[in-house]
């Protein structure tokens, strides 16, 4: 089966963690991506990567020395992405939850950005919370945070934690998206 229909076929069974059927098109994987300051960062973190859309994105454009680690708690997604065998991706079939314990022990103090498609609306919010302020304190200044969303409110989630968080929206993916996007101080 070709992993179009795999993805799908995994999303529908396990919407309450998913959030969607549909994945990331072009258009908001480059919106995702595009504050990120590839020419520099060493150290990037992606929460939520789904069937890979994005960590391709990212790979693409990251640094042949750069890592990137990834969260993806479905293994049907985790093993859609180990197909793309990139020695740069640390990919961790676990909980977002467990960030803090994977930089300790890959000896990383602070990151240069944090892309996030988790689906903050459907998780837990103590789930979130907890996430959350793990990107705040292991973010570095000047690095970004971005979330993706189909809801405008979901920045509520987090607007307590990050400042001046910039709204942007893209019509080309189903659903029609927004991502947030927060420079930390
Ligand atoms: C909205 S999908 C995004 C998928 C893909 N990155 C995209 O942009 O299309 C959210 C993903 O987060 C994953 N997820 C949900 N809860 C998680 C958690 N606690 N830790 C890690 N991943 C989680 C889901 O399995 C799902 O693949």
């Amino acid at each position: 089966m070709n992993n179009n229909i795999k993805a799908f076929i995994e999303a529908a069974k396990n919407i309450k963690t998913v959030g969607t059927v549909t994945f990331s098109s072009k258009f908001l994987v480059d919106k995702m991506i595009e504050a990120v300051d590839f020419n520099n960062a060493k150290f990037i973190v992606e929460l939520g990567a789904g069937n890979g859309c994005i960590t391709k994105g990212i790979l693409e454009k990251m640094r042949p020395d750069a890592q990137l680690l990834s969260f993806e708690i479905n293994e049907e997604f985790c093993n859609m992405i180990r197909e793309f065998g990139d020695d740069r991706l640390v990919l961790v079939n676990e909980s977002a939850e467990n960030l803090e314990q994977w930089l300790d022990k890959l000896g990383v103090e602070q990151v240069d950005a944090v892309v996030c498609a988790l689906p903050l609306v459907w998780l837990p919010d103590d789930l979130n919370e907890r996430v959350l302020r793990m990107i705040k304190k292991r973010l570095k200044k000047g690095g970004v945070f971005t979330q993706l969303s189909y809801k405008s409110n979901t920045k509520n989630k987090f607007k307590h934690l990050f400042e001046d968080i910039d709204t942007r929206f893209t019509l080309f993916n189903l659903p029609p998206a927004y991502v947030f996007v927060s420079e930390q101080k």
